[in-house]
């Protein structure tokens, strides 16, 4: 799971972020927290007489969200005798494809990891370590989430139930994977207080599958494009943690496929124009908010021989493309216009960060806010406004009684 939709949720100001801590430096405060943000770096521990604080730190708009939802609501969706659109076959042959666990053996790692690391210094260390956070966070929250889903819907639906706990074993060794990639740079996250800190944005299921949908798609396309591209350019291949992007994707691959599966099974929220409406919601607020973060983070992309603005384009407009095959609507990505509007939006988006860094009080920091947030919002809605393109997938009609006679 790459989760790239905060924009689905309003600023929530003063959240605990996780805290990072240096495993080398075991004196060090239990407590002490460093930011999670760009500016982790293997600081000089404290002090063993500060203080210990919890540092609460302003969290982004744009930052990795964590997701709960109605788990009354889902165990009702899966159960058998209720919803008769359960194609259980479906479901137990998705079962086998994960029992057969393709990557237990890949993530492996070797001396080749901190020798990599030593050698990436300067301000693109930093931003080396701010990917591995943000990722690692968002594989976490996908962990969190399916982990949870495995447990609530075991007696429901024991197949669902066991497949979304092996979901959650993919994305916890993608996530200690990338923490493992941290101690590299002298740091971990710290996962069970990021687990209990973090503040949990409620979805209901129909919203859960839509949104967990894309981002596990999003994330195949955006792994496996690094890959490609670090493949055919090697020296730009500053860390190994590259090269086992094209097994690890797959896993993303297969856990967008089986929400596929799940929204086929549940046809309501796929065939009327309140679904069209959402999908195309969902999509826009993945795209902007993969879009205006990765344009803040150029330095990353740049630094591994990529253009960020043509990354993000490729990855959306094959996400899309892949999206179209379940969702009712998708954007028209492939529009110029799509573009246009996202670097505008990136132009009011790195306003609204100059603002933030000014010595001004608050309130005068919020009164210039204000036109940029109205600007933003404008630009986001003629996006939404855009004609959509009609889509979705013709075989999940077989589920449908009335279409089978
Ligand atoms: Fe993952
Ligand atoms: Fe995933």
């Amino acid at each position: 799971m790459a989760a790239e939709m905060a924009l689905l949720k309003p600023i929530s100001k003063f959240a605990n972020t996780p805290r990072l801590t240096n495993p080398r430096a075991p004196s060090r405060p239990r407590f002490t927290t460093i930011r999670m943000s760009a500016t982790a770096q293997p600081t000089a521990p404290k002090k063993p007489t500060e203080k210990a604080k919890k540092q609460a730190i302003k969290e982004t708009l744009l930052a990795p969200r964590f997701y709960t939802t109605d788990f009354d609501e889902m165990e009702q969706l899966f159960n058998t005798e209720i919803n008769k659109n359960l194609n259980q076959a479906e479901f137990e042959a998705l079962l086998q494809e994960f029992k057969t666990d393709y990557n237990q053996t890949h993530f492996v790692r070797n001396k080749e990891f901190k020798e990599a690391a030593d050698k990436i210094q300067g301000p693109l260390r930093q931003i080396f370590v701010e990917f591995l956070e943000r990722s690692c966070t968002a594989e976490f929250s996908g962990f969190l989430l399916y982990k949870e889903l495995g447990r609530r819907l075991k007696k429901t639906n024991p197949v669902v139930a066991e497949i979304f706990s092996l979901m959650s074993r993919d994305e916890a060794r993608h996530a200690g994977f990338l923490n493992k990639g941290l101690s590299d740079f002298n740091l971990a996250l710290d996962l069970g207080f990021l687990t209990k800190a973090r503040k949990y944005t409620f979805f209901k299921p129909k919203f859960i599958f839509y949104a967990t949908y894309l981002s596990e798609k999003i994330g195949y396309w955006r792994y496996i494009t690094i890959y490609r591209h670090l493949k055919e350019n090697p020296e730009y291949r500053l860390y190994p943690i590259f090269k086992y992007f094209e097994n690890w994707c797959q896993d993303e691959n297969r856990h967008g496929d089986f929400f596929s599966a799940l929204m086929k099974a549940q046809p309501q929220f796929l065939n009327d124009w309140k679904a069209k409406l959402w999908s195309r919601f969902f999509c826009l607020s993945v795209y902007v908010t993969m879009y205006l973060n990765d344009c803040q983070r150029t330095a990353f992309y740049e630094g591994i021989g990529l253009n960020t603005k043509e990354f993000d384009m490729h990855v959306i407009i094959e996400t899309n493309r892949t999206t179209a095959r379940i969702f009712p609507a998708v954007l028209d990505v492939e529009n110029p216009e799509f573009k246009r509007k996202l670097d505008r939006m990136v132009v009011i988006n790195e306003k609204l960060i100059a603002v933030g860094e000014t010595e001004d009080i608050p309130l005068v920091k919020n009164l210039k806010r204000i036109p940029l947030i109205a600007a933003l919002a404008s630009e986001l809605l003629a996006a939404y406004l855009m004609p959509p393109i009609e889509s979705g997938s013709v075989d999940f009609a077989e589920f449908e009684p009335q279409l089978v006679y």
